[in-house]
């Protein structure tokens, strides 16, 4: 399948219907993805990035095929992860010699990949590549994600070409953001953010700026996941700098994970607490075990503040939180409030190791924190009910 996205450029990617898990095991994709190329057709053919390695022979058959027995003059490198640079060894296959233009970094991430010498072409921020009647300008993007990252900008059409930048994974025929359901769209484009660019978010704010400081008139922005921004290309944007800036609803997330049943009735009664005097806040609850990882990630990402709650086992806290909370001290998230809950048997070690993590893991912890011995009674629920109480005031205040 191929998209013509303008006369001269068309997607030749590939839609990833069936995957479900994304960086090995490590990012929940529920509705699939895409892996966005794009073939330029001008004076001169060009290739922006390719499609992930099981898709390799698909993607050069497409090629092949696009190009209609014209060479294939340029290879556009945007960024070493296979994702994107799978299909590299099979495409240099059927059009050896081609070079590839691509920062200094990906020179070592596609040669660490790869291991082959082929001809690169570095590029920086500010060299151009001519195709004929359109130029590429290149733009360094490090860190977003990756130190090899980098965007170009073609100026007939007046695209953005952004690699992972503004993408989703988010399979969808469609393929532009004027024909997918806006709802499930920018589901699938806040998790992207929260769980892969929050900890690069004042890169991103700085490549933002730098971006508008060049006032280059912009039709579209084509990532190399999801669906193409064509309509209103501008509210990506936008809404990556408000993800940037400390971003926060108007909600708390509570987090647990249980044994016998004790930390969950600590949860809801925490929850009660937190609705006082008829007010209702927006409360998401998840137990860690049970529940998507990266959906409570995303959870928290749009949350003001949350409560981690963990029973004690061996003077510490069970697998789920613990791995939740390795994880989110990696994303450092910022301007966020917490406390941590938890019932015990014996020791009750547990909720010390939830407040350090927690603020090892930049969160403010602003009470507490609470627990329970065994299984709490109606006098524990209503204790917890005070914390909730106490904790919501504190949010207000
Ligand atoms: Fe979509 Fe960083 O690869």
């Amino acid at each position: 399948m191929t998209v013509k996205v303008t006369e001269h450029v068309h997607w030749i990617g590939k839609i990833d219907w069936e995957l479900r898990k994304f960086h090995g095991e490590d990012y929940s994709t529920h509705r699939g993805s895409t892996y966005n190329a794009y073939l330029i057709t001008d004076e001169k053919t060009a290739i922006i990035d390719t499609v992930w390695t099981p898709y390799a022979k698909e993607f050069v058959e497409t090629l092949k095929k696009e190009l209609n027995g014209k060479p294939l003059d340029y290879i556009i490198a945007n960024h070493g992860e296979v994702d994107h640079s799978g299909a590299l060894p099979d495409v240099m296959k059927a059009f050896p010699g081609t070079p590839i233009y691509c920062t200094a970094n990906a020179v070592h991430s596609l040669k660490g990949q790869f291991h082959e010498e082929w001809e690169f072409r570095v590029v920086k921020t500010g060299d151009q590549l001519s195709l004929g009647k359109q130029t590429l300008t290149f733009i360094e993007a490090p860190m977003l994600h990756w130190p090899d990252s980098m965007f170009e900008y073609l100026d007939g059409d007046q695209i953005l070409f952004s690699n992972d930048a503004f993408g989703q994974h988010y399979a969808s025929e469609l393929l532009f953001n004027d024909l997918v359901d806006p709802c499930e769209l920018f589901q699938e484009a806040i998790k992207y953010y929260a769980n892969i660019l929050t900890p690069f978010s004042e890169l991103v704010i700085k490549k933002i700026e730098q971006w508008s400081s060049l006032n280059l008139p912009l039709q579209m922005i084509c990532p190399s996941h999801g669906v193409i921004w064509r309509k209103n290309p501008v509210q990506i944007v936008e809404k990556y700098l408000s993800w940037a800036s400390r971003y926060q609803e108007e909600q708390v997330t509570i987090v647990y994970d249980s044994m016998w049943e004790g930390t969950r009735i600590m949860a809801e009664a925490i929850t009660e607490g937190l609705q006082p005097d008829g007010k209702r806040m927006n409360v998401k609850i998840f137990n860690a075990a049970r529940s998507d990882k990266n959906d409570i990630i995303t959870q928290i990402f749009k949350s003001k503040a949350i409560l981690v709650g963990c029973p004690t086992v061996n003077k510490g806290i069970l697998a789920p939180i613990a791995g939740l909370l390795e994880e989110i001290s990696g994303l450092r998230m910022k301007g966020k409030k917490a406390a941590a809950f938890g019932c015990y048997g014996w020791s009750g070690e547990g909720n010390q190791v939830l407040v350090s993590a927690l603020k090892r893991a930049g969160f403010e912890v602003i009470i507490g924190p609470i627990k329970t011995l065994w299984k709490p009674t109606p006098e524990d629920r209503e204790r917890c009910k005070a914390f909730g109480a106490e904790f919501q005031k504190m949010l207000e205040g």
